[in-house]
């Protein structure tokens, strides 16, 4: 199992390093991955080179450079350490109107200089509610990988009910694993069925260390992308703890 940390917009550059040393002597050489605010990357990295730690950005830009005012790229996060991307994340959708083009260009970049891509995926309440949620994972995964070929060692899918993210409400271990099964196919149609059972499928969205373990035991279910209950450190390791890592 995978557990990724999405620090949001959460953690000065000193509060995340003392967030490592909190953590670092309970793991014993378990894997984290934390996706942390672009400020403190650099000397996350850093502090994690030869750790069990992977530090990843919660967003970067589908250019290589150029006049973006604002924006970050696979370049400069590669250059400091980076492993990983969480790309398509509904917060980035809904409030920054990220689209489904940008976000293919994003994969798209990730894939060309090799930064693992976190690829997020959900629906909405309505969706769900109107019997959307296949159609919906289906249009968002056909829309960020289309035709490119994409292998388990540099995408890893994350399942988030937009409705769960950071209301409480999490899925049901059953709704979840039903979409993972969902994903799972759609893997299949995509790269063929031994390709798409190395990949890896994290549910996201109100995952708590109160509730990890009903999500652990689904199939289908390869770890977690985990908001609110990472910011504090007792809290992420007991999700480590339960989610068997
Ligand atoms: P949450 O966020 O755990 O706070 O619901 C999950 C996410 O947005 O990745």
């Amino acid at each position: 199992m995978k557990v990724v940390a999405n620090w949001k917009m959460y953690k000065t550059e000193k509060e995340s390093l003392q967030f490592i040393d909190a953590i670092l002597p309970h793991l014993q050489g378990r894997e984290a991955y934390i996706a942390a605010p672009y400020p403190s990357l650099s000397a996350l990295c850093k502090k994690t080179a030869n750790s069990s730690i992977s530090i990843g950005a919660q967003n970067m830009s589908q250019h290589l450079e150029g006049a973006y005012t604002g924006e970050v790229s696979a370049l400069m996060l590669k250059e400091i350490g980076a492993k990983f991307v969480i790309l398509g994340h509904s917060e980035r959708r809904h409030f920054f109107k990220e689209s489904e083009k940008d976000i293919f260009e994003k994969v798209l970049t990730a894939l060309s200089q090799n930064i693992l891509a976190i690829v997020c995926i959900g629906e909405t309440l309505e969706e769900r509610e109107g019997g959307q949620t296949k159609a919906v994972l289906r249009r968002q995964f056909e829309a960020a990988f289309q035709k490119l070929e994409i292998s388990p060692k540099k995408i890893m899918i994350a399942y988030e009910p937009v409705w769960a993210i950071g209301t409480g409400r999490a899925a049901t271990g059953e709704m979840a694993s039903d979409a993972h099964g969902y994903i799972q196919r759609l893997l299949e149609e995509m790269v063929g069925k031994n390709l798409a059972q190395s990949f890896t499928i994290l549910y996201g969205g109100s995952v708590k260390p109160e509730n990890v373990g009903e999500f652990a035991s689904m199939e289908n279910i390869g770890g977690f992308l985990v908001g609110g209950a990472s910011l504090d450190p007792t809290s992420f390791l007991s999700i480590i703890n339960a989610a068997g890592v």
